[in-house]
Order: C-alpha cells, then sequence, then structure tokens
C-alpha cells in the first residue's frame, strides 16, 4: 500500500526519519507492504516544496546537510503552511518543528489542519501535545484519523505505547525520571570534571540541543515532558508555566561540589505524582546517591521509574539515545497506522 507523507520540519529529527525511510526501503516493502513516500517537505528557511510521485530523499538530505535549499526537489510550496497541509494529497502529516513553550503555535495549526482535511498525524513535537492533548486526541478519534507522538517523551523507547497499549489496568502512582539528555550529558561531563560549555557543545553535535538552548537548559524541556506524562497517562490538567522547574543552567559549581564529595551525582529530575484527585509535577537538580536506580543513568541516556498500584515499581531505561532513536519512534507510529492502530 502507498502512503504518502507530508515533513513539516527537516531538522535533525526530519532528516534522521528521512534517513530511515531510506534505509528501511525495501524491508518496509517486503515484510510489511507499505510503500512510504515523501511529498512534501516544509522548513522555515531552506523552501518547501511537493512531488506527487515522492521526493528524491538522498537528494534531499545532500541538500539539507549543504545547508542548502531544497527548492530543486520538486514544484515550490509558497503561502502559509496550513493552507498546505490542508490542501495537501497526503495521508500523514509527520510534525516536527521545534518545540514552543505556548498554547498557541504553528505546530498546533499544522495538526488541526491536517485532522480536518483527514490525515493522520505522528509528532515527536512535544508542544502541541502538551497544550492541546484532548482536542488532538479527540478530533482524531472523531475522524477515525491516526494521532500518534511516541517520540515526544524518550525517543524510541515505548512509553506511550507501553501504557496505552501493552499494560491495560495499572494505575501510575507517581513517577520519577531524567528525561532531558543534553541536560544530563552537561550534568555527565561536568561530573568527569569537564565545563558546562563542553557538555552543551557535545549535545549540539549529536543534534540533540533544542533548536532554542534554552529549552533543555532552562529545564523547558523536561518540564513539558514531566506535564505530557502527567497529562497523558494520569489524567493530569497541567501546563508547563505552572510546574515548578529548576534549570541546571542556574547549578552553582559548589552544589556539584557539594554532591561529588558525598559521592552522589547531581541530576534533573521530572517527577509527577498525585495529591487526592490532583496530578502535580515537578523539575528540579538534585542530588542522588549511589544505589539509586537514577544513578547509574549518565550521558545521553534517559530513564523514568514508575510506581503504579498493580506493578509495584519499574523502571524504563534508554541507554545513549541520539537523534536515529528518535526517528524510530516516528518509524514505528507509520507502521502502527499502517496496521489500523490509530492512537496509542
Ligand atoms: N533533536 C532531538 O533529539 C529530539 C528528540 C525528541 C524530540 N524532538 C523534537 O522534534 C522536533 C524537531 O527537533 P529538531 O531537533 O529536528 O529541530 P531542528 O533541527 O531545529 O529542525 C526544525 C525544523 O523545523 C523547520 N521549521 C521551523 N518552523 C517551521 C514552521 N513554522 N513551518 C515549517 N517548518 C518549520 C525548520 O526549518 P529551517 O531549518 O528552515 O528553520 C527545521 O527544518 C522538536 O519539536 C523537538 O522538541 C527532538
Amino acid at each position: 500500500m502507498r502512503t504518502r507523507i507530508l515533513l513539516a520540519g527537516f531538522g535533525n529529527v526530519g532528516r534522521a526519519f528521512a534517513r530511515l525511510l531510506v534505509e528501511r526501503r525495501s524491508e518496509l516493502a517486503r515484510a510489511h507492504q507499505l510503500d512510504a513516500r515523501v511529498v512534501g517537505i516544509l522548513t522555515a528557511h531552506h523552501g518547501s516544496v511537493e512531488r506527487a510521485e515522492g521526493i528524491d530523499l538522498p537528494k534531499a538530505l545532500r541538500l539539507a546537510e549543504d545547508g542548502a535549499t531544497l527548492d530543486s526537489l520538486g514544484r515550490a510550496i509558497r503561502g502559509p503552511p496550513i493552507d498546505h497541509i490542508r490542501r495537501s494529497r497526503a495521508d500523514i502529516l509527520i510534525e516536527v518543528t521545534p518545540l514552543r513553550i505556548a498554547a498557541r503555535q504553528p505546530a498546533v495549526d499544522h495538526m488541526l489542519a491536517a485532522l480536518t482535511s483527514g490525515k493522520h498525524v505522528i509528532t515527536a513535537n512535544k508542544g502541541p501535545v502538551v497544550y492541546h492533548y484532548r482536542r488532538l486526541r479527540d478530533l482524531a478519534r472523531r475522524r477515525h484519523l491516526g494521532f500518534r507522538y511516541e517520540g515526544t517523551v524518550m525517543d524510541g523507547a515505548p512509553v506511550f505505547n507501553l501504557f496505552q497499549e501493552t499494560l491495560h489496568g495499572p494505575r501510575i502512582e507517581s513517577f520519577e525520571g531524567i528525561l532531558n539528555s543534553t541536560s544530563n550529558l552537561v550534568l555527565t561531563t561536568m561530573q568527569a570534571g569537564g565545563t558546562y560549555d563542553e557538555g552543551v557543545e557535545r549535545a549540539r553535535e549529536l543534534g540533540l540541543l533544542e533548536t532554542d538552548p534554552a529549552m533543555d537548559l532552562d529545564g523547558w524541556d523536561a518540564t513539558v515532558k514531566a506535564c505530557l506524562l502527567a497529562n497523558v497517562l494520569m489524567g493530569g490538567r497541567l501546563r508547563p508555566e505552572h510546574v515548578p522547574r529548576e534549570g541546571i543552567a542556574s547549578l552553582s559549581p559548589e552544589r556539584m561540589e557539594a554532591a561529588r564529595s558525598a559521592g552522589a551525582r547531581v541530576k534533573s529530575i521530572a517527577r509527577g505524582w498525585r495529591e487526592g484527585r490532583i496530578v502535580k509535577a515537578s523539575v528540579s537538580n538534585e542530588a542522588v546517591p549511589p544505589g539509586h536506580p537514577l544513578f547509574p543513568v549518565e550521558g545521553t541516556s534517559s530513564s523514568l521509574l514508575v510506581r503504579t498500584d498493580m506493578l509495584n515499581a519499574f523502571q524504563i531505561v534508554e541507554w545513549n539515545p541520539g537523534v536515529r532513536q528518535t526517528a524510530y519512534a516516528l518509524y514505528s507510529d507509520l507502521l502502527a497506522i499502517h496496521e489500523g492502530r490509530l492512537s496509542p
């Protein structure tokens, strides 16, 4: 079956997904009878193009990696992206534009335009999901369309799939986790004697840094993820700007040293918990002692420790993910929709 994909965003994640499609083209056809073609790419400053037969992805990747525009790949798309999204004959919108902390943001409009014009939506963009989860989910349900967002938390590790599709029944009482790879990499670098700036540079080289680095370093990314888990998996109604948040940018060398001399490691910990009927969340820098389940989670690794009423406590760990693992989340969501599993 042919599936036409419209990609909104061709940065680190969009390109990694395109690489995966090129690499797995024959396997998708053989094992899943899926002929997935990217028929449009939207960017902010590097041109937006469409080609009904499918865009030449290896060429698109070469152009993007050279910083060139995509104009030569097909017909130029002019005007606001939402007009094109509505008009496009694509079957699926994959939304991977930058994270923004605001209820009003282009990515929400992209998703609403896709769903109201009959297209499935897959995203790794946390912003629209954290602010508009119920609206997007309900609209997709009413229209019998897919809405999947596995890549929004812990990249390719199946967090939403696990709780919403695989496990039925356990109620999450609380969670704590290391959810921002950049912060953890910077903290690990500093713990080993490197500087804050060296850690940030390593994250940039790996393609992990958000478009606006403050999203990672001021704790916004982890806060949005904590809210997402609280809202989607625990029925909360949190907005990131109302959640107590401490970024690693404000961490003093004295606090790092105090933790080190006590044999502990400073970690950026995202938490969610219940207080009666209310769900709460926070992100803070904490000294984690040896023996704690999050102590060994170093570098870009991330982990989620969940306490439930039926399964007791258990932990998901993703060792050293990169942008390829986020692309895998989009890939697995694509296969899920292809198989008729429209939501996690
Ligand atoms: N990087 C990761 O490891 C990672 C992991 C999990 C989730 N995510 C999420 O994935 C999303 C993308 O991240 P990224 O690292 O790929 O970002 P990125 O490298 O900055 O790429 C963003 C892309 O979106 C385009 N864009 C920006 N505004 C747009 C608009 N209004 N309409 C259409 N295109 C627009 C940009 O175009 P120009 O380049 O022309 O400006 C660029 O192609 C973010 O929401 C992020 O939170 C990222």
